[in-house]
Formats: C-alpha cells, structure tokens, sequence
C-alpha cells in the first residue's frame, strides 16, 4: 500500500459509460466508454463524420444519449439539460465562438461571473462594475490585460479563443470539454492556446477533454488520445501509442494502407 500514489485511487472528474446515439440508420456513437482525471488532457480525434462533436454535445447536455452513463465526480448527469450540467461544473468553448460581440472582453468575462454565482447562466444580467478585480484576474491568465475594455467585435480570432477560454473558466469548471478550439487558427497561435489550457488544467485541476484536428497540437498537448472511428473507440493510450496503432494508421490513411488517399 505505502508504493501507491495518495491520489491513485481518486475518482475520475468524468467517466463516460457505452454511450450511444443514432440519427435514423446513422449511428453516430455506439457503446464509447471512457474517463478523464482531474488535471489531464484527454485528446479525442478521429477523422470527419467519426462521432465527436455527437459525443461533446451528449456530455454538454445538448443531447440525449440512447443509452449509456455519464458520471461527473461519480454523480450521474445523464441527459440533463445544458444549464444543470454547466451549473454542476462542465465548461464548455465552442467551435463558433459565442462570445458578445458589442460588450468588451472585461464585461463578457464579468457577465459569466455573474451567472456563476446566481447558479444560472443568464446573458442578459447586467454587469455594470461588478467582479472586475476576478474577471481581471481571470484575464490575466490567458493573456488578455491589455485587451480588457476592446470589445470583442474587433479581435483577432485567436484572441477571441482566448476570451472564450476565460469566460469559460469564469464557472470554475471541474471539467472543461473544447471542440475544436483551435480551428481557424494559424499554426502557432493552435499551439500557444493548447499550452495555456494544458497549464490552466494542472494549475486549477481541471479535467480537459479536446477535439482536434492538428496532430502536432494533439501529440504536443494530450496527456492521453482516444480514437473515434464511425462511432467506436479502436484505440487509446499516450500520443505515441497512438501514434503508432496500425488501426490508427489505417484510418488515417484511409482503408488501405498504401492507398495514401483520405
Ligand atoms: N443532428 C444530426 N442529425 C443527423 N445526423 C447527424 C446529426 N449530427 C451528426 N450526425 C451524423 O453523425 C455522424 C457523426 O457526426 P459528428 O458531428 O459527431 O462527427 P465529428 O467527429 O464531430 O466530425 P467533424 O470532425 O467533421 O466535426 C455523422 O455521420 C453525421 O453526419
Ligand atoms: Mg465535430
């Protein structure tokens, strides 16, 4: 007992169980299971159609799971609806971001601090001047001070991301779900967002699950990768494990081996 890590025996932040979903004949998820710990940055890929945006959308409560369990901190929330699942701690970005274009950064922020601690996501509170010394704080962390009274109409995409970022972690989040967070960013801004997040999950202890479609981002930033394939799992370990799955490769070679096409 005294070689086993304190936390080894630590639930889960989410454990995922068979979940499944269907639109008419297309089974777009079929049995996944899975979990993420507190800390840890889950990478799930798959190529198009594979099913993961279909199972972000039942952990966020947009959707309802055929079957299957979701367990946050060991408690089911299973089919509950967006706002009870974010209110119990599920932050979420989006691939279009939803962030308000004619407020500033600082207010945007401040409005999601306002909806934390009314326990009701409500984006038509008032923010007027409160919680500028947390949503500063908050801003600071993913480097936006010096944007802070720029409304959010006028930014970079990548700074947007940002700000979406903060607003997400305004809910204190036990788990953070991104899809796609980086997409219709250059190179390097993908990589600087994905090394803030994978430092805001160790600092604050936030179980990240992110989808993406750049490799290097994924292989950089992933403490584990699981692998979608039209709606099952067919592998999952680290980034070089993954990495070298002929099942894996297969799929991301397209069906045979030496066919080279997608
Ligand atoms: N609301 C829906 N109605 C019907 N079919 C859907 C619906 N949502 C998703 N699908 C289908 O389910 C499958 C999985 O789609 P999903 O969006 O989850 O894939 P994805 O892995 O997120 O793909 P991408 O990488 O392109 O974002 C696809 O065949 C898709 O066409
Ligand atoms: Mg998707």
């Amino acid at each position: 007992m005294s070689a086993v890590p304190a936390n080894a025996a630590a639930e889960p932040v989410l454990v995922v169980r068979d979940l499944a979903k269907s639109f008419g004949g297309v089974h777009a998820v079929q049995g996944v299971s899975f979990s993420v710990e507190a800390g840890q940055m889950l990478a799930l890929i798959g190529p198009n159609g594979a099913g993961k945006t279909t199972c972000f959308n039942m952990l966020g409560g947009q959707l309802q799971p055929d079957r299957g369990a979701v367990l946050l901190s060991g408690k089911p929330i299973t089919g509950l609806k967006p706002r009870v699942v974010w209110r119990l701690g599920v932050g979420r970005t989006f691939q279009i971001t939803a962030t308000f274009t004619s407020m500033t950064v600082r207010e945007n922020v401040q409005m999601a601090l306002i909806s934390h601690e009314r326990g009701l996501w409500n984006p038509f509170a008032p923010a007027r001047a409160r919680h500028v010394a947390e949503a500063d704080a908050l801003l600071a962390q993913v480097g936006m001070s010096e944007q802070a009274d720029r409304a959010c109409g006028v930014l970079a995409y990548g700074d947007l991301k940002r700000v979406e970022l903060a607003v997400a972690l305004a809910n204190r989040p036990k788990l953070l779900l991104m899809d796609e967070p980086t997409a219709g960013m250059a190179p390097r801004e993908r990589i600087e967002l994905m090394a803030l997040a994978a430092r805001i999950a160790v600092e604050r202890n936030i179980a990240v699950l992110f989808t993406e479609h750049d490799m290097d981002v994924v292989f950089a930033h992933a403490d584990r990768v699981i692998v979608l394939d039209r709606g099952r799992l067919i592998a999952e370990g680290t980034a070089e494990e993954v990495r070298q799955d002929a099942n894996v490769r297969a799929v991301y070679l397209g069906s045979g081996a030496a066919s080279g096409g997608h």
